[in-house]
C-alpha cells in the first residue's frame, strides 16, 4: 500500500530546499543587520492562546486536538500569540524594545490550492515595547528591504485598522469583528448583506465604503480625515515621512483589515504582481497589543510575517554552487579513496563509491550527478603519491599528486 502524504502539505526535494535555504539565509542576513534575533517557540500551544484574539478566522482553520493528558492544544497558525507569550514568560526584564524573528511552519486547515497550504513557513519579525510611528516604520521598511532585495515585484499597502475600529466603535465588538473580517476578504456583497442585517444608519454605512475605497498616495489622507474629521492622523503621517525619507514605495490603503483580531494601529500587506494568482499576498503585519491578554503588563508591539512559501514560488535566486567530485577507486583501495575525499571535504562537495560497482559504473554515476571532476584512485598512481583526474565536463584526464589535488579543487 502506498501513503500519501496529507492534504495541503508538501515534500520538498533537494534541488528545492537549496532554494529554500538561499532564500532563508538573505532573509536572516538582512533582519540580522537591523539587530533582530532568531527566536523560536514550540510547534504546538495551548488552543486558548490562539483563541483568545486572533479572530474567527483563524479559530475555523485552527488544528487543534487534545493530548493524552486531556489538554487542548493546537499546532501554530501564526507565531505572533506564541512570541508574545513567550515574551510575557520569559523576557520582562529585557531592555525595550526588544527586535526578534522567526523562521518556521505553520498550520491553518484551509482549502488548499496554489500558494495556500495546510503547512507553511513564515519568516517574520516582532519588535516589541515601542508604539512609535519609528517602530512601524523600522517593521515596514524591514519587510520592503527583504522583498527588494529579493527582486520580487511587488505592491505594499499600508493602512491602519484605527481608522475603521473608530467608526465601527459603537457597534457591538462581535458585529464590529465581523465586518472587519468581511472588508478583510474584500467580499463586498457579503458586507452589504451584513450591514441590511444588522441595520447600520446609511451614514456609518457609507462611511465605511467611502474609507475602504481609498488607496492611493498621501493625498488619500485628506479624504480621510473628511470622513473620520475626529481621528489624529499624526502616527500615520510620521511614519510617511520616514518611509519616504526611506525611498520606500507604497500606497496608503484604508481598507486593509487583516484577518487577525489583534491590530490596533498601522497595518500593512504586500501583494506579488506577478506569478501568483489569487494568492498573491506575500507579507501581513501591523501594531497590535497582546500581552496584557497572556498575563503582562500592556506592551505595544509591532511585527510582519512574510509568506515563505509564495516568495519561495515567485523568486528567483542564484544559488551557491560548490565544485561537486566523485572519488572513484578500484577494488580494495576504498580506504584510501575514502581518506582522500576527506582531505577534499573542505573546499568541494565530495562523494565515493558506496555501491561496489565497478570503475566504468563509478565514472557513469559521476557523470549522472553532474559532478565536475572525478578523482580516480588505482594501485600504480597511489604508489607515486598520485592520483588520476578527470575533468567530467572536457574528458581531459591527468596524473597529479594529492598536493597539486587540493589545489585544482
Ligand atoms: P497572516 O497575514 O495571516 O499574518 O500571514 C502572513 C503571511 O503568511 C501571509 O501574507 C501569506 O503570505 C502567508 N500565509 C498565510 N496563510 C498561508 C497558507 N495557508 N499557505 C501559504 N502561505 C500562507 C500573520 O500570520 C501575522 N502573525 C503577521 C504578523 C506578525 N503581524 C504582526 N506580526
Amino acid at each position: 500500500m502506498k501513503i500519501e502524504r496529507p492534504r495541503g502539505t508538501r515534500d520538498f526535494l533537494p534541488d528545492e530546499m537549496e532554494k529554500r535555504r538561499t532564500i532563508e539565509k538573505i532573509m536572516r542576513r538582512i533582519a540580522e543587520s537591523y539587530g533582530y534575533r532568531e527566536i523560536l517557540t514550540p510547534t504546538f500551544e495551548h488552543l486558548e492562546l490562539f483563541t483568545i484574539k486572533s479572530g474567527e478566522g483563524i479559530i475555523e482553520e485552527i488544528y487543534a486536538f487534545k493530548d493524552k493528558g486531556g489538554r487542548d492544544l493546537a499546532l501554530r497558525p501564526e507565531l505572533t500569540a506564541p512570541v508574545i507569550r513567550m515574551f510575557v514568560n520569559e523576557c520582562v526584564g529585557m531592555p525595550k524594545p526588544l527586535r526578534f524573528y522567526y523562521f518556521a511552519n505553520c498550520f491553518r486547515y484551509e482549502r488548499p490550492q496554489k500558494g495556500r497550504y495546510r503547512e507553511f513557513w513564515q519568516f517574520g519579525v516582532e519588535l516589541i515595547g515601542s508604539s512609535s510611528p519609528l517602530a512601524d516604520a523600522e517593521v515596514v521598511s524591514l519587510a520592503y528591504r527583504i522583498m527588494d532585495e529579493l527582486k520580487i515585484k511587488f505592491d505594499l499597502h499600508v493602512g491602519h485598522v484605527g481608522l475603521l475600529r473608530h467608526l465601527l466603535r459603537d457597534l457591538d465588538e462581535n458585529v464590529a469583528s465581523k465586518i472587519m473580517r468581511l472588508i478583510d476578504k474584500k467580499d463586498v456583497e457579503g458586507l452589504e448583506k451584513y450591514l441590511d442585517e444588522v441595520g447600520v444608519s446609511s451614514d456609518l454605512r457609507d462611511s465605511i465604503f467611502s474609507l475602504v475605497e481609498l488607496v492611493g498616495d498621501r493625498d488619500v489622507i485628506g479624504s480621510a480625515k473628511e470622513i473620520i474629521p475626529d481621528f489624529d492622523f499624526g502616527h500615520i503621517e510620521k511614519l510617511c515621512d520616514v518611509l519616504d525619507a526611506l525611498d520606500v514605495k507604497y500606497k496608503l490603503d484604508f481598507g486593509i483589515a487583516r484577518g487577525l483580531d489583534y491590530y490596533t494601529g498601522v497595518v500593512f500587506e504586500a501583494y506579488a504582481k506577478e506569478g501568483l494568482g489569487a494568492q498573491n499576498q506575500i507579507c501581513g503585519g501591523g501594531s497590535y497589543r497582546l500581552a496584557h491578554l497572556f498575563g503582562g503588563e500592556d506592551t505595544p508591539a509591532t511585527g510582519f510575517a512574510l509568506g515563505f512559501d509564495r516568495i519561495a514560488e515567485i523568486c528567483e535566486v542564484e544559488l551557491e554552487r560548490k565544485k561537486k567530485v566523485v572519488v572513484v577507486s578500484f577494488r580494495g583501495l576504498e580506504g584510501e579513496a575514502f581518506k582522500i575525499a576527506n582531505t577534499l571535504r573542505d573546499k568541494a562537495v565530495v562523494v565515493t563509491d558506496v555501491m561496489e560497482r565497478n570503475i566504468k559504473k563509478q565514472l557513469s554515476y559521476a557523470n549522472d550527478i553532474n559532478a565536475d571532476l572525478a578523482v580516480i584512485v588505482g594501485e600504480r598512481e597511489l604508489k607515486e603519491g598520485k592520483v588520476a583526474v578527470k575533468d567530467l565536463r572536457s574528458g581531459e584526464q591527468k596524473a597529479v599528486s594529492l598536493n597539486e589535488l587540493l589545489d585544482l579543487i
